[in-house]
């Protein structure tokens, strides 16, 4: 299957004691299957409200959110009722990385397969796709590390692999690679370019000129406003 994304009218705000804070101000956009797009734009501009918008982790205060598969459109979503594709084809690399401490390296990639599965042995740790994530992110040699004894360009890079491990229709990344070195930072946007080339949506909010080269289409945020600066 393969998914589209739609906004249209998307506005949200916050509070912040008096002031209104406008995070999105009004954001059309349509997303195909099987591109990686670039989002950048100053810190505060609005990136990471967009993605958690599309991830349905932030409702919108008005304007529609669709996050639809592209086959029979189901997944329809709106501002009243944000539903989304089923948990394991959306998947999302947050700005706080979000592993778990006590779990090793290989437990934290593998957590969607196993909490989609009843069986523990049932998605192979060692098929093709899982191998090649280690190898690609350089955490092979971390399999068995604790989340906590990681640098947090390691850490960085297992959430990358953990979003990846199930082949998702829609990967949401942000700033993935900003505790990279620059190979480092080249493998985490072949990683994602890679997923887009299966056909994912892949949407990156990233200040990295060096990963915008990966872009099909690279957007801007700006004080809540998306405008398109490059289409590759
Ligand atoms: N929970 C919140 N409560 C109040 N204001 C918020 C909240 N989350 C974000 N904001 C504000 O909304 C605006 C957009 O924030 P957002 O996190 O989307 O920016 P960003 O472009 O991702 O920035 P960065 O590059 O620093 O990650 C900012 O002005 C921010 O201060
Ligand atoms: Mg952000």
């Amino acid at each position: 299957m393969s998914a589209r994304i739609r906004l249209v009218g998307a506005r949200r705000s916050y509070r912040r004691g008096d002031e209104e804070v406008h995070a999105l101000r009004g954001v059309d956009l349509e997303l195909d299957a099987g591109g990686l797009y670039a989002l950048t734009g100053p810190s505060g501009s609005g990136k990471s409200t967009l993605l958690l918008v599309m991830a349905g982790w932030e409702h919108l205060d008005e304007g529609v959110v669709e996050v639809a598969d592209e086959a029979d459109g189901v997944g329809a979503a709106s501002s009243q009722a944000p539903a989304r594709l089923h948990w394991n084809q959306l998947s999302v690399v947050p700005q706080a990385l979000g592993l778990l401490d006590d779990l090793t390296v290989a437990e934290n990639v593998l957590l969607p397969a196993r909490l989609g599965r009843r069986s523990r042995d049932a998605y192979p740790a060692n098929d093709d796709h899982v191998s090649s994530l280690f190898e690609s992110l350089d955490i092979e040699r971390l399999r068995f590390a604790r989340g906590n004894e990681l640098s947090l360009g390691e850490q960085q890079r297992v959430a990358v692999a953990r979003a990846l491990v199930l082949h998702p229709v829609v990967v949401l990344a942000d700033e993935p690679s900003t505790h990279q070195d620059a190979d480092h930072g080249r493998a985490v946007f072949e990683a994602l370019r890679a997923a887009a080339d299966r056909g994912a949506i892949v949407v990156v909010a990233s200040h990295d000129p060096e990963g915008l080269r990966y872009a099909d289409r690279v957007l801007a945020m700006s004080d809540g406003e998306l405008s398109e600066i490059a289409r590759h």
